[in-house]
């Protein structure tokens, strides 16, 4: 395993480059199962979730191709054994994206239950409801759901509850049905209108992404496809907060800002000064401390949950109190006891913590617990003073695509060592 060591209290400024989508590429990864040829896709990060979702791809009968000029082919039109084992899905909860293709595509499915994670049960009833309502068998047995279908039966689908992944499954499954589907109360994450962007490039025909109200009219077949991923606006939001951490100024290109807009009123609201143009984003903190703010997480367009965690690393230097409360999920704290050794002054009642901010963190031997804490940690480490460790950096890596490397690039002193 390894860990990262980061010597603390530098400014960071410069520019670097924002990588394609995490949650955008898994789901259009599990897409290439419906399609009658390969897709190639561009922009892909180099994540760990992204190699998972390939080995599974691979284990059902897939083929890809890393090519030299870093786009990926992916031929997922045979596949021969329609089975995702534990072993992988039970790294990488989006594996339940593989079954919406699955079914639709083959008419059957043995997907292994994803299980909890350290942010909470992750329940995937949403999904199985939903595509029983689409005429689907569904069996729950040994940790695995069996699922068998005909024909899925386009119609409409009422989500009692919005669920970014549930939305996508249920429009994959749709895009093959008979008939029309339509989803309310979809989400509408810009993850899911890339998906889609996608799914209409192979031949779907689908209206109201990025609205809660979608609308699938199933075709009988999809081809491969060319596309480039959208920019991963949550990566850019985390390396944005370590320029203001850190009270410096860096360059994010290749992002859309458009989809950032919750991100940055808050980050205005520290009194960060923000420059936006056509692909880039630029964050001057001007040296100063930032403002305190307070966050509440919820469904896009509005505070996304994946920013909690790095906000609340901010919120714990910032000149004054804040309260940060997560709506999405229900155990998404296992940062703060991590960042409270580093002298943050932060309490935890219920779903919201109310922050006290210090003028400093001191460094710590830390660990990392689930993707987004991670993050935060590696945020106060830069802005604390003295050296910071922290262990179990594959949570890292599942979502930030050479975090060290691209810190290093802003002038951060860190490093990756082996345990
Ligand atoms: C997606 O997870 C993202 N993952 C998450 O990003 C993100 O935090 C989350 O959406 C919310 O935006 C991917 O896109 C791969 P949900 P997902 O279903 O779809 C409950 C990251 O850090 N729920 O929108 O699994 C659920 O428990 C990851 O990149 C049910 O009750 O999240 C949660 O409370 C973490 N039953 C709420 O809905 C279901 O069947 C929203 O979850 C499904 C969900």
């Amino acid at each position: 395993m390894y860990k990262l060591i980061i010597n603390g209290g530098i400014v960071l400024n410069g520019h670097i480059k924002a990588a394609g989508s995490k949650n955008s590429s898994l789901p259009i990864l599990f897409a290439s199962i419906l399609a009658n040829g390969p897709i190639i896709l561009t922009n892909t990060p180099h994540l760990s979730d992204v190699s998972t979702t390939l080995r599974l791809l691979m284990d059902m009968g897939a083929e890809f191709i890393l090519e030299s000029d870093n786009s990926l082919f992916v031929d997922s039109s045979k596949l021969t054994n329609l089975v995702a084992q534990y072993n992988l899905v039970k790294t990488m909860r989006a594996s339940i994206l593989a079954l919406g293709p699955m079914l639709t595509k083959y008419g059957k499915a043995k997907i292994s239950l994803p299980g909890g994670c350290a942010i909470g049960s992750r329940p995937v009833n949403l999904h199985l409801k939903a595509l029983e309502n689409l005429g689907a068998f569904i069996k729950v047995e040994n940790g695995y759901i069996y699922a068998t279908a005909k024909k899925l039966i386009g119609t409409e689908i009422h989500f009692d509850q919005i669920s970014v992944t549930a939305t996508e499954n249920i429009i994959m499954a749709a895009t093959l049905a008979t008939g029309t589907t339509t989803i309310h109360n979809a989400a509408q994450e810009p993850e899911i209108v890339d998906l889609v962007n996608c799914l209409i490039k192979m031949g779907a025909k689908i209206s109201g992404a990025g609205t809660s109200i979608i609308t699938i009219e199933g075709v009988d077949e999809l081809s491969g496809v060319t596309y480039a991923v959208c920019p991963d606006r949550i990566e850019a939001g985390t390396y944005l907060i370590a320029a203001a951490i850190t009270g410096g100024k860096i360059t994010i290109k290749n992002v859309c800002y458009q989809s950032m807009r919750a991100i940055l009123a808050k980050l205005l609201e520290t009194g960060a000064d923000i420059k936006t143009e056509k692909n880039s984003i630029t964050l001057d903190m001007q040296g100063k401390r930032p403002k305190a703010v307070n966050i509440k997480t919820s469904t896009y367009p509005n505070f996304p949950t994946d920013m909690q965690a790095q906000f609340t690393a901010l919120n714990a230097i910032a000149d004054g109190c804040s309260t940060i409360t997560e709506t999405i999920f229900e155990n998404r704290f296992m940062h703060i006891p991590e960042l409270s050794r580093m002298g943050a002054n932060l309490t935890l009642e219920d779903n919201t913590v109310t922050c006290k901010g210090v003028k400093s963190l001191t460094g710590a031997h830390l660990m990392a617990t689930d993707l987004r804490a991670s993050a935060s940690l590696v945020l106060a480490g830069l802005a604390a003073t003295g050296t910071t460790t922290i262990e179990r950096v594959y949570h890292l890596d599942r979502g930030y695509e050479t975090i060290e490397e691209k810190l290093k690039l802003l002038g951060a002193q860190i490093e990756r060592v082996q345990d």
